[in-house]
This record gives C-alpha cells, structure tokens and sequence, in this order.
C-alpha cells in the first residue's frame, strides 16, 4: 500500500528540545542529590511528564507523596519552558523545513504525534504549525508511548489507515508505539539505539520523502 501520511514526533526530531529535557531532568535530579547520565536519559524519550519522573525517581531511589510529585514535575516543566521560551525559527533541526514543504508539495498529509503538553507553543514559537494538518500532543492521549495511542489518533485525524502511516521518531517508545501501530517507522539518530526502526537515518538533511513512501 502506498504510504501518503506523515507522523512526526516532535521532540528531537523536529527540534532539538531533546536536550532542554534532558538539562531540565538534570537541574532536577541534582536538587534531590544525585545525577543521571545520557542513557539513562535516552531511556525517557517519547515518555509523558509523569512517568519520565517516576521513572527518575526509581533511578534515584526518592520516595516522594503525590503532592511533592506534582510539584516536582511543575518545577522541572517551568525550567524546561524558560528554554523554550527562546526558541524561534532558528530552533527547528536542519533539513526539517525543506523536508515538511517537499512532503507538502508531494500532497502527503501531515500530522504531529508527540507526547508533549507543550507542542503547541513550541510549534508556534519555531513557525513550523502550519504545515500540520492535525496536531495530537500529549493533551490529547491519556497513555503514553510505547503505546500506539498517539499515532492511532493521529491517523484517524488525518482519514487515513495506519498501514498508509510513516512514522518519524528520535526515540525507542516511540519507535515501538509506532510498530504497535502498525506503522512504517523511521528512526532519526543512530541504528545502534534505534534498532527496532524499519530505517534510520541520522536527521533530514539530504532526505527526501520519496525514500520512505
Ligand atoms: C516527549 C519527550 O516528546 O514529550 C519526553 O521525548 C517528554 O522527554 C514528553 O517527557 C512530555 O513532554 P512535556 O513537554 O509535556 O513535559
Ligand atoms: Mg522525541
């Protein structure tokens, strides 16, 4: 079947938010007095606010009440925002602008599928909103990657089936959710990490979208 619909996850795949996550996780973990290193870190990609800190608290061994939780979550979402919040058009990775507009021009459908709660403003501060025809972010789901929630939305808000889907992903959940999904999936980083992706490819430089549909 042909492939004429794009997902795309937003973080680390669009733009380079990955590491404001990462930096922001780390502020976090050094007040509760102790650190976590990039794999650790590579194994919260794609994974909601929530249970990236229960996960990091885990790591860590901190028992904390649900109310020093939400708390904690809060702090770390307001440190996150502050490097967000100077994102502009310069933010978005190389090679995704031209990727979006070829897609477009391609007449394929394009859609967002990110875990994130803050997609929109970050969609909106980088100039890229409009080339999405559905957005479905972390306030639409109620499960979090590896589960296939994200992508099944988003091709139902597209009209289109899910074998008709590609996925693009920087992350292992989210590779996973996509197969789960029954999607063709496209790792974007390293094949090493990224293993269970149908292709990867490092980022969009020198991609185009007839590769993948
Ligand atoms: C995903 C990121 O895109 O969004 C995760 O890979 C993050 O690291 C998740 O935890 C939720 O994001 P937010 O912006 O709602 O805290
Ligand atoms: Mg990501």
């Amino acid at each position: 079947m042909a492939r004429h619909a794009f997902l795309f996850d937003l973080d680390g795949v669009l733009v380079d938010t990955a590491v404001f996550h990462y930096q922001a996780w780390r502020r976090l973990t050094q007040e509760l007095g102790f650190d976590i290193d990039e794999a650790f870190n590579e194994t919260l990609k794609g994974i909601s606010r929530m249970d990236s800190l229960e996960r990091i608290l885990e790591h860590g061994k901190v028992t904390l009440t649900q109310k020093e939780k939400e708390a904690y979550a809060r702090r770390k979402n307001d440190w996150y925002l502050e490097l967000v919040n100077r994102m502009t058009p310069a933010d978005v990775l190389p090679g995704v602008e031209d990727f979006l507009k070829a897609a477009k021009h391609g007449g394929i459908q394009i859609a967002l599928g990110s875990a994130s709660k803050n997609a929109p403003v970050i969609l909106e501060k980088t100039g890229i909103l409009s080339y999405f025809d559905a957005v479905i972010d972390g306030n639409h789901v109620s499960k979090s990657k590896p589960d296939p929630e994200v992508f099944l939305k988003g091709a139902e808000a597209l009209g289109v089936s899910n074998a008709e889907c590609v996925v693009f992903e920087d992350a292992y959940a989210g590779i996973q959710a996509a197969k789960a999904a029954g999607m063709y999936a496209v790792g974007i980083g390293e094949a090493g990490v990224l293993n269970n992706a149908d292709v990867v490819v490092p980022g969009f430089e020198g991609v185009t979208p007839e590769q993948f549909t």
